[in-house]
């Protein structure tokens, strides 16, 4: 996953910071792959599940308030990623296979990172009206 740069800023300072945040489980996963241990994964699931749900949500609330044209893609992509999130929550708790549970972890963040890089940096310069 690359690291966190400049080029990522929103300028709204809540959802970059939320943003770092997600950069920041990636070191956070490679240290419970060291470990073996299943409580690490789990913080970053509970994480995610917050995530999708109010971050995604403060982003859509900008991009209504500024009748932002890409909303529908962007939202789109936000259903699918409660989605996954939905299904690895399902998996943990299930017990799948830890290696399987983490694989799945990290796709996630890399999906999430790739969302940040391709979709979240339109809102730039949006305000909260
Ligand atoms: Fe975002
Ligand atoms: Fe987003």
């Amino acid at each position: 996953m690359t690291k966190w740069n400049e080029e990522l800023n929103t300028g709204n300072h809540e959802i970059d910071s939320h943003h770092k945040e997600l950069f920041h489980l990636d070191s956070l996963l490679d240290n419970a792959v060291q470990s073996g241990q299943l409580k690490p994964v789990n913080d970053i699931i509970i994480f995610l599940e917050h995530y999708v749900i109010e971050h995604f949500q403060e982003e859509e609330d900008l991009m209504t308030q500024n009748d932002y044209k890409g909303y529908d893609h962007h939202k789109n992509e936000h259903e699918e990623f409660k989605i996954v999130v939905g299904q690895l929550r399902k998996r943990f708790d299930d017990n799948f296979p830890t290696a399987h549970v983490i694989f799945q972890t990290r796709r996630i963040l890399d999906d999430l990172v790739r969302h940040i890089k391709r979709v979240d940096v339109g809102i730039r310069h949006l305000d909260t009206k």
